[in-house]
């Protein structure tokens, strides 16, 4: 199941950004999301046999006049290349294109082979490289027009 973020979930949400990222973003950086009007903080859960929820994965983005930025997203380690991560994805530009985006941007590490592939999958093309933007690496641009194509 996908649906919005709360703070109940920031015990589980933090675990996970604290094990994927160098620089991962601070509890209250991440709480902040919750109550920023133009942010769109979203977790996967999973469904246990006992009927608990677990907090599988998050993505977070920004949406602001037919464009959106991505901001976050990881995936539990443990459940890495299952599919959860192309899920939030989908999910995501499908919320996106029915609220009338036409531009999605976001910035990941260049060394971030494997969600620079996943991104290459769902369209986005690399646009430009911002030089140190993570202090001590490159920030690989990428863009995802989701514009409607005029046939030619
Ligand atoms: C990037 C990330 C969110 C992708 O989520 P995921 O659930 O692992 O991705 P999926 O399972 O949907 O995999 C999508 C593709 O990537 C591949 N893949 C995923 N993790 C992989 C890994 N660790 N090594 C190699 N390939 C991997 C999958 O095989 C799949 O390819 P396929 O569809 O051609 O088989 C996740 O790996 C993650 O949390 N990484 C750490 C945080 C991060 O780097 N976030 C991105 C910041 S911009």
């Amino acid at each position: 199941m996908i649906r919005l973020m709360t703070e109940g979930d920031l015990d589980a949400v933090m675990e996970i950004e604290n094990a994927s990222f160098p620089q991962p973003w601070s509890r209250e950086l991440m709480a902040r999301e919750l109550s920023n009007p133009i942010s769109y903080p979203f977790v996967k859960t999973k469904s246990l046999k006992d009927g608990s929820e677990v907090l599988v994965g998050y993505l977070i983005f920004w949406l602001v006049y037919g464009e959106a930025h991505i901001l976050n997203i990881a995936v539990r380690s443990d459940l890495q290349g299952s599919g959860i991560g192309s899920r939030l994805l989908s999910f995501a530009l499908d919320f996106m294109s029915k609220r009338g985006v036409d531009l999605i941007s976001l910035e990941v590490r260049k060394s971030n082979t494997t969600a620079i592939s996943i991104y290459n999958r769902f369209g986005f093309e690399e646009v430009y490289v911002r030089k140190l933007y993570y202090g001590d690496e490159d920030a690989v641009v990428m863009s995802l027009n989701l514009g409607v194509k005029l046939e030619e």
